[in-house]
């Protein structure tokens, strides 16, 4: 069992899907870091279900701040967040608990845990607990703002379409601000026309989220297992739905010579830079000083209206089944906060260890 990630920034995740909450608890944040709740409810409502092409589950997820800040600052203890399920429906669940859902976690959680699982919307097992990584990772963001570290996302694949053009820092971050699905107006447009069609036939559609970590400094990671690119992969493949994550070029390079793959060394403004980033701002697990670029792919949402074959666990025998209950036909969308979100937690762990954010913020007094 493993709910705790990171080592001196530390998140641990609980609640469940049809429980009465979700939250997180961070600890090791520094004491002295300026934080509202509004810092954590602005993120959490870039992931919050709802909209023309999400999940009927409506949830209000008002977060609430119940440890660890005094007088806006953090005070030093584990700061503790949570949100309350309000729409819970287990209808579903509950008249088909003994059907697996193909795609799904029900048949290893039911023989992992004996049948005591949690089967109402997969319990700990569910997209809902992102919001409890998004809640961590709140805190982790605003900690790293005060280095004007940036981590920003958007969507770059949707089934078949991917955008095509460049996209500069400042689109993505705009597109990260007012929740768009991709920097690029026009191929937001193809995205939604394409989630629209899997909706429409029952099914759901997968895509790629692009995440950049801005205004790094050189020599973050902590080598050897914990390499910038090895705790981001381990946080990353913990959302729930993500089968694939490559950095800079990543597969690309496979096929490349390495001629074409290096990235050579410039001086820029005083700096060390290097003119391309193909290796994605890593080099040996430390960054480069360079955007640190990855894309998580993100599969296509398991519960499906369209049927599907199974088996049912107490008779022993195949089964058809047709997914009811609430959910969206692409994760990959909601998937956005989520993903930066755990980058987030992984900078600002990496940044402590590091030395490169003080254990305290502000003003001392006394000794
Ligand atoms: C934000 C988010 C929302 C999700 N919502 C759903 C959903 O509504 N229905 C569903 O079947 N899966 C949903 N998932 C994905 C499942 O939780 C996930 O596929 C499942 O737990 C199996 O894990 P795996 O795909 O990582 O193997 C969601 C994932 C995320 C990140």
């Amino acid at each position: 069992m493993s709910f705790g990630f990171g080592k001196e920034f530390r998140i641990t995740v609980f609640g469940e899907s049809h429980g009465a909450c979700v939250g997180a608890v961070v600890e090791g944040c520094p004491a002295g870091l300026p934080l509202e709740e509004i810092d954590i409810q602005r993120e959490l409502d870039r992931r919050r279900p709802g909209g023309r092409l999400a999940s009927a589950r409506f949830e209000t997820d008002r977060v609430r701040l119940l440890s660890g800040v005094l007088g806006g600052r953090t005070n030093g203890g584990p700061i503790t967040m949570l949100v309350e399920n309000q729409d819970v429906d287990s209808t579903w669940y509950e008249e088909n608990r003994h059907l697996p859902r193909p795609g799904h976690s029900d048949f290893p959680a039911f023989v992992k845990y004996g049948g005591m699982n949690d089967y109402r919307g997969s319990g700990f097992f569910s997209g809902r607990m992102t919001a409890s990584l998004v809640m961590g990772g709140a805190v982790a963001k605003r900690l790293l703002s005060l280095s004007g570290v940036k981590v920003i996302g958007h969507i770059v694949q949707i089934g078949e379409t991917r955008l095509q053009k460049e996209v500069g820092d400042q689109e993505i971050e705009a597109a990260t601000l007012d929740g768009a699905m991709c920097a690029d107006g026009e191929t937001s447009m193809e995205f939604e026309n394409e989630i629209e069609r899997a909706a429409k036939e029952g099914d759901s559609v997968g895509g790629v989220v692009e995440c950049r970590v801005l205004n790094l400094p050189a020599g973050i990671g902590e080598p050897f297992f914990d390499s910038a690119e090895a705790l981001i992969a381990h946080g990353v493949f913990s959302i729930p739905g993500v089968k694939g994550v490559e950095f800079g070029a990543g597969f690309g390079l496979a096929s490349m010579r390495g001629s074409e793959a290096n990235d050579g060394f410039v001086v820029r403004n005083g700096k060390v830079a290097t003119e391309t980033n193909r290796c994605g701002g890593v080099l040996g697990g430390l960054t480069t000083g360079m955007p640190l670029i990855f894309r998580v792919a993100v599969k296509p949402t398991p519960s499906i209206r369209k049927a599907q074959r199974t088996v049912d666990l107490r008779a022993m025998g195949e089964a058809p089944i047709a997914i009811g209950g609430r959910h969206d036909p692409c994760i990959a969308v909601r998937a956005v906060p989520v993903v930066e979100a755990v980058a987030a937690v992984c900078i600002a762990d990496l940044m402590v260890r590091g030395g490169k954010i003080p254990r305290r913020i502000g003003e001392q007094n006394g000794n």
